[in-house]
């Protein structure tokens, strides 16, 4: 065990200055079971990351276990380009059960290099190539990927700086934020005036936007901050991209299979997207990415968007179990049940520590805006964001036993992205160990907290 130590410390320091997981979570993991993992000299953790998301039913879940052991065994192909093979038919079988019907109806289906990155990349090649339109509408807070398209449509400056050369005319709008409002307005009157604000740009003929190719959209805003919209809003974004034949597409590499309590996050509000982008879940845990779109944008050549990975046969072996395991009665329903206890067990820590700006989300994709409520409020008379609390605290939950990240503006929301197998029991042990590491911040380094009083207890102040 000392022995993994050493050679991590050893090989550590030849990793990039870019890696990032590796930094926070500074120890070996060499086992997981579900919701748990362990460290190399047997400590356990819970994971309230669950690979960014990308692990819907945990570590080692016996299904998929033994849906891929079957597989190795099996002497199928375990590379296929995207070649027909059984795995790969019994995946799309699958896929289909799980696209919203409407949607399903009139869906293609393009199979991406094995990253959410790549399957944004794909979109923003289909529908300029489809429209013939050079611009592109995204949101600030927006984290679609890495790559240069999908870099370029970041809302984050932080990763762009230091590149240039992304795609051009791509328009930023504001995203109905409500806690720290782009409006300095109520969240009800935040979603109004960025519908509002999207119409005018796509109305006013001196707008400076050329008619864009797609709009892309998070249902919920994920590395953004955990910022969840109202069915309203999305059924607004819906009309307007309609009414102005804008194809509306939905990045729902986070959302998507089940994190929100829906099998896809806008399926809340009833609309159908022009296009959906997949990835993370639907691998269960092995890399894949698709994107779906209406069969009238189909207009691409062949060869359009290919690359060599794009059928890993395990990633459609254990993406196929997981949909089947998503699908089964009761399973959302439970991802519903224990996000709503998730989150009402956070808010009731808000009560108690005045450093919660904001408990906010949908199923388990939650997230906890913390601030510093001696701060200088802000023209909302929001306190400031607390990120130096938050890496402070990610630091004390490891401590505590839970993996957890944080993101958001100022890297201050902590973000509870669980299995989505966890039980109401292990609900209650993260947040037992949440609140222990807030304490033990809480009184060290604001040991006059009692002075902050004023902040009202609540869901934000
Ligand atoms: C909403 C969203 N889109 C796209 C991506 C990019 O996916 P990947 O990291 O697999 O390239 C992410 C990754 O976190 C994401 O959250």
């Amino acid at each position: 065990m000392v022995e993994l130590e050493t050679h991590r410390l050893h090989w550590s320091e030849r990793e990039s200055n870019a890696r990032t997981y590796a930094r926070g979570i500074d120890r070996v993991i060499s086992k997981g079971n579900l919701a748990r993992v362990y460290d190399s000299n047997g400590r356990e953790y819970v994971d309230c990351l669950a690979c960014a998301g990308a692990l819907p039913l945990g570590h080692n879940h016996p299904l998929i276990q033994q849906r891929v052991v079957d597989f190795l065994n099996s002497g199928q192909l375990q590379q296929a380009l995207d070649i027909a093979t059984p795995a790969k038919l019994a995946f799309i079988e699958q896929l289909y059960r799980v696209l919203p019907p409407a949607f399903a109806k009139h869906a293609k289906i393009q199979f991406c290099g094995p990253s959410g990155s790549d399957g944004i990349e794909a979109s923003l090649k289909l529908f300029k190539t489809a429209t013939g339109r050079r611009s592109v509408l995204v949101f600030q807070g927006a984290y679609h990927g890495m790559t240069m398209g999908s870099l370029g449509m970041m809302g984050n400056l932080e990763p762009k700086q230091a590149v240039s050369g992304y795609p051009a005319e791509i328009q930023f709008l504001p995203f109905p934020y409500g806690y720290r409002s782009p409006f300095g307005t109520n969240v009800a009157e935040t979603e109004r005036l960025s519908l509002v604000y999207l119409e005018n740009l796509l109305s006013d003929p001196e707008s400076g936007v050329t008619k864009p190719a797609m709009l892309l959209v998070e249902p919920i805003q994920g590395e953004g901050g955990c910022i969840p919209v109202s069915v309203e809003w999305l059924i607004g974004l819906r009309d307007i991209t309609a009414r102005y034949d804008v194809p509306l597409v939905m990045d729902e590499v986070q959302t998507g299979f089940g994190r929100s309590g829906d099998m896809f996050a806008h399926e809340w509000a009833g609309i159908v997207p022009d296009a959906i982008v997949m990835s993370k879940a639907i691998g269960g845990g092995y890399p894949l990415a698709v994107m779906a779109y209406h069969e009238k944008y189909d207009k691409w050549n062949p060869g359009a968007h290919a690359g060599t990975f794009r059928g890993n046969q395990i990633a459609l072996i254990s993406g196929a179990a997981t949909l089947e395991y998503l699908q089964r009665p009761g399973v959302l329903e439970m991802v519903r049940v224990v996000g709503l206890h998730l989150q009402q067990r956070l808010q009731t820590l808000q009560d108690r520590f005045s450093c919660i700006g904001e408990v906010r989300g949908r199923g388990l994709m939650l997230g906890v805006e913390l601030i510093d409520p001696n701060s200088e409020p802000d023209a909302l008379g929001r306190p400031q964001a607390n990120g130096t609390l938050a890496k402070a605290l990610k630091r004390a939950c490891l401590e505590y036993g839970l993996i957890i990240e944080s993101g958001g503006r100022h890297g201050a929301v902590m973000r509870f992205l669980p299995p989505l197998i966890i039980t109401a029991n292990d609900v209650d042990i993260i947040i037992q160990k949440f609140e222990a590491a807030l304490e033990s911040l809480w009184s060290t380094s604001v040991p006059n907290l009692v002075a902050f009083d004023h902040c009202l207890p609540g869901r934000s102040v």
